[in-house]
């Protein structure tokens, strides 16, 4: 059967951890894998814009002996005109691997369910897995290993990251605190998910409205947009609604000293996190931003390698 990379747990914790140690040796040595030699064309599909995603893809395949071929969906058949299954049949037959950013999630598993080669998330409505793989082996970096440690997460938490932090920090045996104002709290689904990984792997979920508590004793700080791709209209509702749930200087002043600040970019200063911070000594941002190479060629060099 295909791997596919859909959702966070679409793996294991185990070769979460083992995508993470590929990644730091490519990160070392970043022409050591060539799985797609040949070279093999790798397909990155764009419904949304991106500038990281679409550069480190980009940069990734070619690193990996391969080439990628950007397809901007506006200007192809699919959506309106050709449906996701036969464009998926049409892809297989050529490309080595699927990477599409879209809108409802319900499009990637129907590109997945008639794909012979992996189908890669990078990012829908509903999770940003390739950002989460970049944001633990950022966090691993820093503070050496995961399990064990406090995440923060405050903003918008029924966001794709929310989600997606929810369910890869879990797996790592992280604790993760959300805070949240009432409307942008995680769906119960999700949470339920995150709390049975967490049994397993020793980590822990909380989600609470007080940003204060949420960020008490915290080793990694993060948030997100409070107006993600497609809720463009509901901007001044939400800037309204997220009042109160800036991280500024004094909320990070809750934070253990020597946490660090995470945020998968692009960010708005002056909304969900104030310059003082994102431009300040315990951001980590451009780190985790180069990181998105590294963790998505281990990626698709583990893919590759579990593609039966
Ligand atoms: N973090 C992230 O996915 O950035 P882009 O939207 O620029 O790809
Ligand atoms: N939540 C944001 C993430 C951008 C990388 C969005 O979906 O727009």
């Amino acid at each position: 059967m295909t791997r596919h990379f859909l959702k966070d747990d679409d793996i294991s914790p185990a070769e979460q951890a083992e995508i993470l140690r590929i990644a730091l040796e490519l990160k070392a040595a970043p022409y050591s894998r060539r799985p797609f030699e040949g070279p093999k064309t790798v397909a990155l599909i764009f419904d949304k814009t991106s500038t990281r995603t679409r550069v480190s893809f980009a940069v990734g395949v070619a690193d990996l002996g391969g080439v990628p071929l950007i397809i901007d969906s506006q200007s192809s058949q699919m959506g309106g005109k050709e449906s996701v299954a036969d464009t998926a049949r049409v892809l297989e037959r050529q490309v080595a691997a699927i990477v599409w950013r879209t809108y409802a999630h319900a499009g990637l598993e129907e590109m997945a369910e008639n794909s012979k080669v992996p189908v890669i998330n990078s990012l829908s409505d509903d999770y940003h897995p390739c950002q989460l793989l970049a944001d633990l082996l950022t966090i691993k970096e820093h503070k050496s290993n995961l399990a064990g440690l406090k995440i923060a997460y405050i903003g918008d938490a029924a966001n794709n990251m929310a989600n997606s932090y929810l369910i890869a920090c879990a797996m790592a045996g992280m604790h993760i605190a959300l805070a949240a104002p009432a409307g942008y709290l995680p769906d119960s689904h999700i949470v339920s998910r995150a709390e049975a990984i967490a049994l397993q792997t020793g980590g822990s979920v909380q989600v609470v409205s007080d940003p204060r508590a949420a960020i008490r004793d915290a080793d990694v700080v993060t948030t997100d947009t409070w107006i993600s791709m497609g809720q463009e209209a509901d901007k001044e509702q939400r800037i309204r609604d997220f009042s109160g749930y800036t991280i500024d200087a004094a909320l990070m002043e809750q934070a253990k000293k020597d946490a660090i600040f995470l945020h998968c970019l692009p960010a708005y200063r002056g909304y969900e996190v104030a310059a003082e911070v994102i431009d300040g000594p315990q951001s980590v941002i451009w780190d985790e931003a180069e990181n998105r190479l590294h963790a998505q060629k281990a990626l698709m060099v583990w893919l590759a390698q579990n593609a039966h």
